[in-house]
């Protein structure tokens, strides 16, 4: 099992002269890297970035990918509704329209809010929190992409084992690691992991994490 390093700031020899890549750890933090490359590899993804919790995950995704103004869509049931209340206009000046309608209109209600208004976002939760509701995430993600929309998915409540949304089209995975990924209620912590190149490096994922836009989607898929 990889060490869990309770450290701040490492040995250095020198300004820039880093032993094993690590200088403080906000940036970068073995015990951190671990975690980071076990969801990478459990979502099939090519870059994972753990958070201090799920919201937290949904909070850079959001505020990294979306302007103030930029359309996001939101389904009425997403845990207990906390990814509408981040996005609400008012609290990140973002707009926002929930998807509403029963699960099996889903991929065709949000084909027509797509077709209706651009949205730089689509957000799913498959199964919700806690109606679990289920959604065809292959389906969503290509009525996102052929809109120009990245899909994010929660798999909070599947986990990888059951579910690998990265492989299906989704662009960005979150989770809530406070559920079954943790397995004990004994810890609070989330994560993202993306598979296509241009996402993951983007300023938002790099050890860093310093301040700038999250680049326009590939053409991957
Ligand atoms: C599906 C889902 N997503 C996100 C969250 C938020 O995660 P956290 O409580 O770790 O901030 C939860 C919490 O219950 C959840 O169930």
């Amino acid at each position: 099992m990889p060490p869990i390093y309770q450290v701040s700031t490492y040995k250095q020899d020198g300004v820039g002269g880093l032993r094993g890549g690590y200088e403080y750890s906000r940036s970068a933090n073995p015990t951190r890297t671990a975690l980071e490359q076990c969801l990478t590899a459990l979502e099939s993804g090519t870059r994972g970035l753990a958070f201090a919790s799920g919201m937290a995950a949904e909070d850079c995704v959001l505020r990294t990918v979306c302007s103030p103004g930029d359309h996001v869509l939101v389904p009425d049931d997403a845990y207990g509704r906390e990814p509408y209340r981040v996005v609400r206009p008012g609290v990140r000046g973002l707009g926002t329209e929930p998807r509403r309608g029963s699960r099996s209109r889903t991929v065709a209600a949000v084909r027509a809010r797509l077709a209706a208004r651009k949205s730089k976002l689509v957000w799913a939760e498959t199964p919700t929190n806690p109606l679990l509701g289920i959604v065809d995430i292959r389906a969503l993600a290509a009525a996102a992409h052929e809109a120009g929309a990245l899909l994010v998915v929660d798999n909070t409540f599947a986990s990888p084992y059951l579910q690998q949304p990265l492989m299906l089209g989704a662009d960005v995975v979150v989770h809530s690691t406070t559920k079954y990924l943790g397995g004990h209620s004994d810890v609070v912590g989330g994560a993202l992991v993306v598979t296509d190149a241009e996402l993951a490096r983007a300023p938002c994922l790099h050890p860093e994490r310093h301040r700038g836009a999250w680049p326009a989607r590939s053409t991957r898929g």
